[in-house]
């Protein structure tokens, strides 16, 4: 293949945050997802080496908020990190018989393990500059059938990650905005009055993959019970849809609140997380609940501007990060 057609390819993509219905979508209930304003960017560079090979600042965020107190860096996490994304990469090279050489750069303002779509958000923007070299693409608008690809294609690499994934967090990189997530066919994009949101990141990482088979043991030991709470999750979903539409705050803080209870249910909290939604609740916040797949990770909340420093102050000695967000309308963008 002719390489020089383009000296590099940049793309970027979003984390997301989960309003509404994380771990119960793997299950066919739905969910309400944002793209975030934080981002995952990358750039490959053609070199006379086949093959790829990734090297990224991802690893260093472990566990921390900021790169300055990234000094847990190690590298069996870069490796246990990077390896599935150039495995990745390489099927796809394979598959499309690319014979070329890429080395890819990632930065990312997304901390991982902490439930904000970090690996998604790798994965959609390396699908991104695949497809871009793929169709030797040099527009930045990207068709609605590149987009379909990219996103299909990302989650087949997020399962090498996550295993078994909803697609959930794909998705909404992909295409960015604030999304309801009934399965592929069935996304519906939703408007909304902009959230007062605000995320508590507990520097406790998870893995995702073992928060989601926690929850399938405990949907197979337990089958009724998780059907019922499933069909609760589901009409939190609906009710969240409703509550957006009208602008409710109090609503949505209230169904938020809920869908944390049945999170809590099926053993995805702990006692830092109910503590520090404990202190939210008593500064005033409209809701408060475990965003992604709990075990530590982010915390979202809802809450009107003038509560946050009381919130700020409260949590102040718990050695955790916080930070408000905005839901974020551009998903994957290439140029
Ligand atoms: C992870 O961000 C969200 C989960 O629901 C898993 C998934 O949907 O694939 C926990």
């Amino acid at each position: 293949m002719d390489i020089t057609y383009r000296p590099h390819v940049s793309a970027s993509a979003p984390g997301k945050i989960i309003i509404f219905g994380e771990h119960f979508v793997v299950y066919n209930s739905e969910a309400i997802v944002g793209a975030i304003n934080r981002r995952c960017f990358g750039r490959a560079e053609f070199t006379g080496n086949l093959g790829v090979s990734i090297a990224s600042d991802l690893e260093m965020k472990s566990n921390s908020c900021t790169i300055e107190r990234a000094s847990e860096r190690d590298e069996s996490s870069q490796k246990k990190l990077l390896e599935p994304l150039s495995t990745f990469c390489r099927n796809i090279l394979r598959e499309y018989a690319l014979d070329i050489g890429l080395k890819i750069y990632i930065k990312s303002e997304l901390p991982i393990g902490v439930g904000l779509g970090s690996s998604a958000a790798s994965c959609v923007l390396l699908a991104g500059i695949l497809r871009s070299i793929i169709r030797r693409n040099h527009d930045e608008e990207i068709s609605s059938t590149d987009r379909k690809w990219i996103c299909e294609n990302a989650l087949s690499g997020e399962q090498m990650i996550h295993n078994k994934s909803s697609g959930v967090d794909c998705y909404v990189s992909t295409y960015g905005g604030l999304v309801h997530f009934a399965g592929f066919t069935e996304t519906t994009s939703i408007k909304s009055q902009p959230l007062p949101l605000f995320l508590i990141n507990t520097r406790r990482s998870h893995e995702t993959s073992e928060l989601v088979s926690h929850v399938r043991r405990f949907s197979r030991n337990r089958s009724k019970h998780f059907e019922e709470l499933t069909s609760a999750a589901t009409a939190i979903c609906s009710n969240g849809v409703k509550a957006m539409a009208n602008g409710s705050l109090e609503e949505i803080g209230r169904l938020m609140t809920d869908n944390h209870k049945l999170l809590r249910e099926i053993g995805v909290s702990n006692k830092e997380i109910e503590k520090i939604i404990g202190i939210c609740s008593r500064c005033g916040s409209l809701g408060a609940k475990i965003t992604g797949a709990g075990g530590g990770g982010s915390i979202l909340v809802l809450a009107r501007q003038e509560i946050i420093p009381a919130i700020n102050v409260a949590l102040k000695g718990l050695d955790l990060c916080s930070e408000a967000i905005e839901i974020e309308n551009r998903g994957l963008t290439i140029n």
